[in-house]
């Protein structure tokens, strides 16, 4: 066996029982490394005769692969068994009860809107929708509102800044849902049965008023529609809403420019150790009415504002808030908390994510 070999053989062997993967780098790098056995035996072929590098190059190169090899092969296998090792220390308790994940909830104004778009669809409504960046003929004009019109005022609407000399069309947030119905007669030919939720914007803050809140706006667009229909049709949607069948409903004459004859409806309630309870008739015995929404029948200067001939075509709206809906219902007492985003409050006022609104389920079950 020449030198190399036996080099070869006593490498190998103190590779292959290299206890750890400390002592087989320091093997490594005293065969391997710069100034290692292995390296300086490869830089004498430079110096050696043709003859004797014939002789002795194949053995040398020979010798740097086994080295390789062979560190190659105890790295895998050192890596290998401190996995194992790992492995087999590491217990995982399956009787652990799981982490809880933190789980949303729905808020009560979207499951309110969820409620009463099942409701709505119930009775053939289809949801409609409208941008909050309204323009001024839209959000008033349009719906019987002029410029020099009080109720404009009444609003304490949120311009936008006139863009340019004379701009045609002021741009606001929105002060209703109203305009959704000018968009939805401009846009759809009748028969027409929508509702409309969404935020809309008012210049207003205390504890019952937020600057911006939620409405909902319906529009019924026919031949031969009367306020029966939309007697009905309220009375409908507020017992399936309130889950009672003894909601008792007064419609008191009013005035909104978009509807003619208009009507502000009044629902008879109860307080109970504080709460205001929806039901029976206000004039009986411990019960009061409550203002709960505006309606009438769709002025017909709005219906021919859409392009249409109200001599053909009539019809209902109503709007009404939908935080007060919320509150109403679910107990709460204070708008502000609705947009505070606390997150005990909703996890206490929340809703579950999967439980959907269904007439059939019970609307809040
Ligand atoms: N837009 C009115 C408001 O925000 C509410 C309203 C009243 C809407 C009567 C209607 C309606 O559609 O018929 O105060």
């Amino acid at each position: 066996m020449s030198d190399t070999q036996a080099m070869q053989a006593r490498l190998v062997g103190e590779i292959s029982a290299a206890a750890d993967l400390d002592a087989l780098e320091a093997l490594r790098v005293a065969s391997l490394g710069k100034a290692g056995s292995v390296t300086s035996l490869l830089k004498t072929l430079g110096r050696m005769t043709p003859d004797e590098r014939q002789a002795q190059g194949p053995q040398i190169h020979a010798l740097r692969e086994a080295v390789t090899a062979a560190i190659g092969a105890r790295k895998d296998a050192l890596e290998g068994a401190a996995l194992e090792a790992k492995l087999g220390a590491e217990r995982l308790d399956m009787t652990l009860p799981a982490e809880a994940a933190p789980q949303g909830s729905v808020h009560p104004v979207s499951q309110v809107m969820d409620e009463l778009a099942e409701i709505f669809a119930d009775m053939g409504f289809a949801v409609a929708t409208g941008p909050e960046i309204e323009d001024d003929w839209r959000n008033f004009t349009a719906l019987n509102i002029p410029e020099t019109h009080p109720a404009r005022a009444m609003h304490d609407t949120f311009y936008f800044p006139e863009v340019g000399e004379g701009a045609a069309q002021r741009m606001l947030l929105r002060t209703h849902t109203s305009p959704v119905q000018i968009r939805t007669m401009m846009e759809k030919a009748p028969p027409i049965r929508i509702i409309a939720p969404g935020r809309v914007y008012r210049s207003d803050s205390d504890a019952t008023h937020t600057p911006m809140f939620h409405q909902v706006e319906g529009l019924v667009i026919d031949r031969g529609i009367h306020m029966g229909h939309l007697k009905w049709t309220l009375e409908t949607f507020l017992k399936a809403y309130f889950e009672r069948d003894d909601i008792v409903l007064r419609l008191r004459p009013s005035y909104f420019p978009f509807t003619e004859p208009s009507a502000e409806v009044d629902v008879g309630y109860r307080q109970e150790k504080g709460r205001r309870i929806v039901g029976g008739h206000g004039d009986d015995e411990g019960h009061a009415w409550m203002e709960l929404l505006g309606s009438g029948m769709v002025n017909a200067r709005v219906i021919a504002n859409c392009g249409l001939d109200p001599n053909e075509w009539q019809g209902f709206a109503f709007g009404v808030g939908v935080d007060r809906l919320a509150m109403l219902k679910y107990g709460m007492d204070d708008l502000r908390a609705f947009f505070d985003g606390d997150l005990r409050w909703l996890a206490h006022y929340g809703f579950s994510a999967l439980s959907v609104p269904t007439l059939s389920g019970g609307i809040s079950a």
